[in-house]
């Protein structure tokens, strides 16, 4: 399996599924949500409706509409609140939950954004590592998914991704 970081906008990719760092009632809102609903179009929210929500760590899929995408797969990530909730847990079962369902539907490539780095504040020096760990970790012992990209909105964004895969090669 072959994890890369590139710098871009999540809505061009062109791959078999993105993921959406999402709300837990799945019905849209600002940041990468925003822009893959934008770039959807109104069919997306309309099945998002008929999901009744998605806990935070976990998973559900739609169509990709309009996107170059064939898929989306939404994920509430976890709101940053110090690091005593059980965030780090839940950002990894985000990261687990989207690649069991990718696999599930026979997804090759599979394209991430920074998961609740953004808006729920969750701090890039800890996020970018989990991320990498759980994918890799993830990908051992599963063949379907062949290529996963992490799309990187801010240069900042990027570095942390890719300190955190030169580390993870380096161990
Ligand atoms: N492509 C790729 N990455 C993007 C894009 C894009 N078009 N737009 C934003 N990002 C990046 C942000 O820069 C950040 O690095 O996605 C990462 C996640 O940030 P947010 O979108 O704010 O998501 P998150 O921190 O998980 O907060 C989720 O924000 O938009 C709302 O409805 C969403 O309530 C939910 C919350």
């Amino acid at each position: 399996m072959k994890l890369t970081t590139i710098l871009g906008d999540i809505t061009k990719i062109s791959c078999d599924a993105i993921v959406n760092a999402a709300n837990t009632s799945l019905l849209g809102g600002g940041g990468v949500d925003g822009a893959i609903h934008r770039a959807a179009g109104p069919e997306l929210l309309k099945e998002c409706r008929t999901l009744n929500g998605c806990p935070t760590g976990k998973a559900k899929i739609t169509k990709g509409y309009r996107l170059p995408a064939k898929y989306v797969i939404h994920t509430p990530g976890p709101i940053w609140r110090g690091g005593g909730s059980g965030e780090e847990t839940l950002l990894r079962s985000c990261y687990k939950s989207c690649l069991e369902l990718a696999a599930t539907y026979g997804c090759k490539s599979v394209a991430f954004p920074s998961i609740s780095t953004g808006v729920y504040h969750f701090p890039l020096e800890k996020a970018a590592p989990i991320a990498v760990q759980t994918i890799m970790d993830f990908c051992k012992e599963n063949g379907v998914v062949e290529e996963v990209t992490m799309v990187c909105f801010s240069e900042d964004t990027k570095k942390y991704y890719d300190e955190a895969l030169a580390r993870w090669s380096e161990e």
